[in-house]
């Protein structure tokens, strides 16, 4: 067999090194290196294989010959021919491949209110049917509207210490945070919200956060935490209170019509 110009051998193990980057270490942390990253360290090797071939002028002439040949050599015809076509090739197939792909991803349907399941848990902790379970603090509302307040202000302390970032200072889901995520946190000002569910639909959303939605919420990255890792039931509870008094809207109660 022919041995291997030094052209050659530089651009197998430019090609080995890319396929290494590219497939095998993405395997081994199992997570694909940006292509930025993986741009930066072919750079560098690139810069290697330079000056590597470089740093003796007898090795730079050997490893120029097969490019000059390549390029003047009556004898390379072919070779020139060949690569006259492939290079415009390659790069129309890669071209066609980059801008092919940037197309946007269909809106993937999903549902934004997807159904609670048929219990209602606090951790695993059953607290009852999604479609009875009641807010334990509501009937104070008109039983004994002082210590309803002191739950409500329960509330108003809780969405202050962990919900304002994203959901916003006014409910309106306009929090330092909210830009950053997408979807964007819920805006409990709009009228689609509260006024459409029960209290026990908030409870689960709230309880469980993004990660509990079901397949039918999904494939959504919502950013929602599961809340019942930080705060108590009652928390959860004090703080749908908060959420109904400051934006004036009632939930629905099992059977009505939204109002
Ligand atoms: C890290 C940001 C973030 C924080 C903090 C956060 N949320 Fe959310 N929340 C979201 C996002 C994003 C959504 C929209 C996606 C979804 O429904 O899961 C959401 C959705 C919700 C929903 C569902 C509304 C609907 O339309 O179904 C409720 C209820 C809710 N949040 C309440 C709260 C409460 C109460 C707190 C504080 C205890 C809180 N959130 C803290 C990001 C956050």
């Amino acid at each position: 067999m022919k041995k291997l110009s030094l052209f050659t051998k530089c651009l197998i193990l430019f090609v080995l090194l890319w396929l290494f980057l590219r497939f095998f270490i993405g395997s081994v942390v199992s997570v694909p290196l940006p292509a930025s990253v993986i741009g930066m360290y072919m750079g560098l090797i690139l810069l290697a294989i330079l000056v590597h071939v470089s740093v003796e002028d007898e090795r730079f002439r050997e490893f120029l010959r097969p490019i000059k040949e390549t390029l003047a050599d009556e004898s390379k015809k072919t070779r020139r021919t060949a690569l006259f076509i492939l290079i415009p090739l390659i790069m129309l197939v890669f071209t066609f491949t980059k801008v092919a792909t940037q197309a946007d991803p269909p809106a993937s349907l999903r549902t934004a209110h997807p159904a609670p399941p048929d219990e209602l848990t606090y951790r695993d902790q059953v607290i009852g049917s999604s479609q009875e379970a009641k807010n334990p603090f509501r009937h104070l509302e008109t039983d004994e509207p002082e210590a309803f307040k002191v739950h409500v202000e329960n509330g108003r302390r809780v969405y202050y210490q962990n919900c304002f970032f994203c959901h916003g200072d006014n409910l309106d889901g306009q929090g330092h945070f909210a830009h950053g995520f997408n979807p964007p946190p819920a805006n409990f000002q709009d009228p689609g919200i509260i006024p459409n569910f029960q209290e026990s639909f908030l409870f689960w959303r709230i309880s469980k956060g993004g990660p509990g939605l079901p397949p039918a919420g999904t494939p959504w990255d919502s950013a929602m935490p599961i809340w019942e890792n930080f705060l108590t039931a009652d928390e959860i509870w004090e703080v749908i209170l908060f959420l109904s008094d400051f934006t004036g809207y009632q939930p629905r109660t099992f059977g009505e019509e939204p109002h």
